[in-house]
């Protein structure tokens, strides 16, 4: 996928409060960083943002990260918190691959939103969830995993399932059709969803669990 590069996307990103400029600084210390023990959620791919924000006003008891490696994606983000003040949301500017630098076993849930489904089989390693990104979420649960997966790409959903169950992962809820579910799963929409949603193409969902 392409996406449009703004001016200066660094800077602006980089000088946002809400934007950890060490983030590695803070492995292991994120409830001291956050000034409590809420649990703590994190989006990979977090785009414009629209999900992890409306997530932190209206669950201010969890703390959220949102994780982007393009600064141009994150400016929209930047903009859209500037009239806020919300004391749960840090974002950071880095390649999701460096996760288990950043944190120990810290995260009580990964938000997987619309990634980038990579569909040629010589990409495959760099889909949110190969098996080497599964091994690197084990290292930064902090006991049950915990992951939520929402795409549009039915291919993706059917490949996300069959690595997600090979790796012992239990799906609590899955939908084939989130939106018009007959058991009704709560959800906040995100940037990417929004625009399939208005398209009336069905977006797919789990949530997968394992216990340790
Ligand atoms: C299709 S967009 C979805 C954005 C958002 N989650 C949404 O649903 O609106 C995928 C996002 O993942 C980001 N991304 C892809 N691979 C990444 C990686 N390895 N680390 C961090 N971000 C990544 C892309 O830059 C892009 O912004």
């Amino acid at each position: 996928m392409e996406y449009n590069v703004i001016k200066n996307a660094d800077k602006i990103v980089s000088s946002c409060p809400y934007v950890v400029n060490d983030p590695i600084k803070y492995k292991n210390k994120w409830s001291d960083f956050f000034g409590n023990k809420n649990p703590i959620y994190v989006e990979l791919g977090m785009g414009r943002g629209d999900f992890i924000i409306n997530m932190a006003k209206t669950y201010p008891m969890i703390n959220f990260v949102g994780i982007e490696y393009i600064d141009s994606q994150m400016v929209m983000a930047v903009d859209r918190l500037k009239s806020l003040n919300l004391k749960n949301l840090k974002l950071i500017n880095c390649d999701a691959r460096m996760l288990d630098q950043i944190f120990g076993k810290e995260i009580d849930t990964i938000y997987l939103t619309f990634c980038d489904p990579w569909p040629k089989p010589i990409d495959e390693k760099k889909r949110f969830t190969h098996e080497s990104y599964l091994r690197l979420y084990d290292k930064v649960f902090k006991k049950n995993k915990h992951i939520i997966l929402k795409t549009d790409n039915k291919g993706f959903f059917a490949y996300s399932l069959e690595t997600l169950s090979k790796y012992w992962y239990v799906f609590h809820r899955v939908s084939l059709d989130l939106h018009h579910d007959e058991n009704p799963i709560k959800n906040i929409m995100t940037d990417f969803e929004k625009k399939y949603f208005e398209e009336g193409r069905p977006i797919y969902y789990v949530d997968a669990i394992f216990e340790g």
